[in-house]
């Protein structure tokens, strides 16, 4: 796990696009695993200045979101697929049948969780996830005690990610009570993870994803595992951690 300690949210972003875009370019037919929320959203500003500035092309990339609340139609503006066109897939030169997004409409969903793992494994795997991480630790919408070895699934969200994501809703009532989600078991399949995390609010999560014991309490303690994971976290999201006891921290 390398983990960079960076001062600010817009350090973090430009860190995180740098590695999005590096493994665009060594790969232009990359896979990508996606994430919704206020975190990569600096991130996105940043790759879309990179295809309007650099040429940074995704004209062969094919990407993978790891969630969607269940029951929004598409053109609702709080639905993940909505996010996703507003914030990176409308201003850059990606095919869109090459954008796979779960369908949150869908009737029937367990057809649509394999549909999507099908989908995955067509392309090849994802070669790079882009995670954020929930306060009560949650990567995707895998909430704290579901099984490590989920695939993609319909979730019922916690009320702590309900209350959390009302603040873009008009009010709490509005806001899904499920997803479907990637699993823990689809996420740890990526090739690399790039988990991002800034601010106070996001302290404790952190170090018990980074430094705690690896249990379905914390869905993010899982990432200890896997082989190819880099952490962007500003000062103050990494304000709880033993920072000496991290030998790969790097400061930028
Ligand atoms: C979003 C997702 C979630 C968020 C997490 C943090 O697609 O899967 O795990 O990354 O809830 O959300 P923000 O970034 O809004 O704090």
């Amino acid at each position: 796990m390398r983990i960079y300690l960076v001062d600010d949210y817009e350090k973090m972003s430009k860190k995180a696009a740098t590695i999005v875009a590096s493994q665009m370019r060594i790969k232009p037919d990359s896979v990508l695993g996606l994430a919704t929320g206020s975190t990569p959203e600096g991130m996105y500003k940043e790759l879309v200045k990179m295809h309007k500035k650099e040429d940074l092309d995704f004209s062969e990339i094919k990407t993978f979101n790891l969630d969607e609340y269940y029951g929004l139609p598409k053109d609702n503006r709080e639905s993940y697929y909505f996010y996703m066109m507003n914030n990176l897939f409308n201003h850059i030169n990606i095919k869109k049948g090459n954008i796979n997004i779960p369908n949150g409409m869908e009737e029937d969903i367990k057809a649509e969780c394999i549909r999507y793992e099908e989908e995955i494994e067509k392309a090849g795997g994802i070669d790079l996830q882009v995670l954020g991480i929930g306060r009560n630790g949650h990567i995707g919408f895998n909430e704290p005690n579901l099984k490590f070895e989920a695939l993609t699934h319909l979730v019922k969200l916690d009320e702590d990610t309900i209350t959390a994501n009302s603040r873009f809703f008009d009010s709490l009532d509005e806001v899904p009570t499920k997803a479907i989600s990637m699993g823990i078991k689809t996420i740890m399949h990526s090739r690399k993870i790039l988990l991002l995390a800034n601010g106070k609010e996001k302290a404790l999560a952190i170090k018990k994803a980074l430094e705690g014991p690896i249990k379905p309490e914390v869905p993010a303690s899982i990432l200890q595992l896997h082989i190819d994971v880099t952490v962007i976290i500003d000062k103050e999201a990494s304000k709880e951690l033993n920072l000496e006891d991290h030998p790969k921290l790097k400061w930028s």
